[in-house]
């Protein structure tokens, strides 16, 4: 059992949260909200994967076949939504970008219909809301959307909001408990994290350690099933004179492929992403291609804007897409491997990362399938069973 028993008596203590993204801003915050003491390092705060984010909160469009027990955690997490924003933005959800907005997905041709069929089944058969557009009742609802497209399937309870905004709310509160240096090891006595090293060789001793590190490992920490995968993410704004091209999220399939382009309220549009494995931080000509020529397919219009930001960052990969969290030892809790799902993730993932560092009940089916060591075990089929 790696959850430690709750100790009756034990006094607050400090906690060290290492790395300031999503996860690392909303877990801070969840234990400052519970009364902690709380510290965050983090040389550049929310500059990583989350910087490039587009924001979707789409429990429904983001699903892909074979992941039935990530289901779940992206519609709770989904539905926490609201309250994380209203107890951080108190009536200014719209400073954070949050906008419940329906998503719409469109299929460029009748192959990508039928693709989108068999995925709106699938989004029926876990109790999503999905409805079926005609091309001509997509195009009354985003009249930029190219006149050819196979129709598509309107997602009610797919959201959207602005990871750069919700982040800066998130420092503002936190104010100078956000610390810009580098983390450079943890300290242990006894197998037990007891704090962190600075990469100027400073130490800050705490009861615990909350690692929110993304891709990066330090030094004494177990390594973890993580691998990059960059995604290349554009910023399109009107050129001059011109309106906001679309209203809601637009994502669709062209010949296969993914792409989304999502509004925000200043009229940008942001145009995602490309899911690469080739250990290339660069931003991919191709990828940039692509995304592109995707997004013109299906909103013409887009060849009427400026390309004014083109950014490529690493998502914490993990085998099974679904991230790792849980306790490694007394003093240590690690919260990562968000892939793609670590903005619609964050109010699921940080409550649970602050229950354990309260050593709160947490749900042991969510525990389970989060345990950071899942991928430790042997496969329960290898070994030659019959
Ligand atoms: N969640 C969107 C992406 O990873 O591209």
């Amino acid at each position: 059992m790696r959850i430690m028993p709750p100790e009756e008596g034990t006094p607050l203590a400090d906690v060290i949260v290492v790395g300031a993204g999503i996860i690392g801003l909303t877990t801070a915050w969840r234990l400052v909200e519970r009364g902690w003491d709380v510290t965050v390092y983090d040389p550049a705060p929310a500059s990583g994967a989350t910087r490039a984010a587009a924001g979707m909160l789409a429990p429904a469009s983001e699903i892909v076949w074979g992941q039935p027990s990530l289901y779940p955690l992206m519609v709770e997490s989904a539905r926490r939504y609201a309250d994380l924003v209203e107890r951080l933005v108190p009536g200014r959800a719209a400073d954070v970008g949050y906008l419940p907005t329906e998503t719409l997905v469109v299929a460029f041709d009748h192959a990508d219909r039928a693709a989108l069929d068999e995925l709106t089944a699938l989004q029926a058969s876990l109790g999503l809301r999905a409805v079926r557009v005609s091309s001509l009742a997509a195009r009354r609802l985003e009249s930029a959307l190219a006149p050819g497209i196979a129709g598509g399937v309107s997602l009610p309870d797919d959201h959207q909001i602005d990871p750069r905004a919700l982040c800066a709310a998130l420092l503002e509160v936190l104010g100078d408990r956000v610390i810009r240096s580098e983390v450079a090891g943890i300290l242990r006595e006894e197998d037990i994290t007891t704090g962190v090293r600075l990469a100027d060789g400073a130490e800050h001793r705490s009861g615990q350690v909350v690692l929110c590190t993304g891709l990066t490992s330090l030094p004494g920490v177990p390594s973890l099933a993580l691998r990059p995968v960059y995604g290349d993410i554009l910023r399109l704004e009107p050129s001059r004179g011109t309106r906001p091209l679309l209203t809601r999220t637009v994502r669709g399939l062209v010949r296969g492929r993914p792409v989304y382009l999502v509004p925000r309220r200043d009229g940008s549009l942001v145009v995602g992403a490309t899911t690469r494995e080739d250990d290339d931080p660069r931003p991919s000509t191709e990828g940039v291609h692509r995304l592109l020529d995707d997004a013109w397919r299906l909103v013409p219009g887009v060849l009427d804007t400026r390309l004014v930001e083109t950014m490529t960052r690493a998502r914490p990969g993990t085998p099974d897409d679904i991230p790792l969290v849980g306790r490694l030892d007394p003093g240590l809790v690690v919260s990562t491997g968000y892939f793609r799902h670590g903005i619609l993730l964050a109010p699921l993932g940080s409550k649970v990362t602050a229950d354990l560092v309260d050593r709160a009940p947490v749900d042991p089916v969510t525990l389970a399938t989060l345990d950071p060591h899942r991928f430790d075990r042997p496969h329960p089929t290898a070994g030659g069973a019959p």
